[in-house]
């Protein structure tokens, strides 16, 4: 016991020595949680159906970082009940792993959005994004009508999915090579979509904004707002989580 003191002493007198101790005692708890994240392959459990962005829905992604509908809307479902009622399943770590940045959010001005699509009509989105009071009169969300006058045919969406390939999103040299092409072609109702639906199944193909003569912004951010959260079938994946829950 008194030799246990003595050292202790050494320990506690000596600035140098009990710095070092310091990290090292700190170093071994941060190897212990650090280390196996490079050994495991991924943090984030695969989820059925979820897919790469298509071309037209990654440029309407970038429309919403490039215009901030993040400051006042989250993509993010947490597991409560109230959240749970209002937007539906809560939002699964998979549902994210294609975005960079991730659009999580921490504000709610407006609602959350991650399962948006198919909720409402584009016509409705279009008329919302022109002008938000003239459909919830109460509304503070400021207006986007612009959109719909910008063309995005000269749009170089190869390089944009080949960037998003680096950083681990499996993009298809097809799918890089025909970006341009896929791009114009979900936005245009009369095009044969059978190659573009087998590389990005679930895609939706037609005019969003309401204008087929030209694809714009508009029609990007509507596509972009018509996919969130459709892509997964979380009534399977419901299922799935049950099941586990089960054998544990
Ligand atoms: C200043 C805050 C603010 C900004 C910025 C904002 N919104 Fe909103 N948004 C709101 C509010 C508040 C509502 C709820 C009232 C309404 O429906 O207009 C809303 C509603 C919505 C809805 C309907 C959601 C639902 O479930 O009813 C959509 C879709 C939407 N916003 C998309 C966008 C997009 C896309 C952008 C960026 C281009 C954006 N918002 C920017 C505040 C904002």
């Amino acid at each position: 016991m008194a030799d246990f003191l003595t050292t202790h002493r050494k320990i506690e007198r000596n600035i140098t020595l009990l710095a070092v101790l310091a990290f090292i005692a700190v170093a071994i708890g941060g190897i212990v949680e650090i280390a196996p994240l490079f050994w495991i392959d991924s943090t984030v459990e695969k989820v059925e159906g979820m897919r790469p962005y298509t071309p037209l829905e990654q440029a309407g992604r970038n429309i919403y970082v490039r215009e901030g509908c993040y400051a006042c809307h989250s993509q993010m479902i947490r597991p409560f009940r109230d959240e749970v009622e209002r937007y539906g399943h809560y939002s699964l770590a998979a549902e994210s792993m294609y975005d960079h940045p991730f659009q999580w959010g921490s504000k709610r001005t407006g609602p959350d959005l991650a399962r948006v699509g198919n909720r409402y009509s584009d016509e409705w989105h279009v008329q919302h994004l022109t002008d938000p009071r003239s459909v919830v009169p109460e509304s503070i969300m400021p207006p986007y009508a612009f959109l719909a006058n910008r063309e995005i045919n000269d749009l170089d969406m190869g390089a944009h999915l080949l960037a998003l390939s680096r950083v681990g999103v499996p993009y298809s040299k097809d799918d890089i090579t025909k970006a341009n092409a896929d791009l114009a072609l979900q936005g245009d109702a009369e095009a044969d979509p059978s190659d573009f639906q087998k590389r990005y199944p679930k895609a939706q193909v037609r005019d969003f904004d309401g204008d087929p003569t030209r694809l714009t912004e508009m029609d990007a951010l509507v596509a972009y707002l018509q996919m969130l959260g459709t892509l997964v079938d979380t009534e399977s994946a419901a299922a799935l989580e049950q099941q586990s829950e089960a054998k544990k």
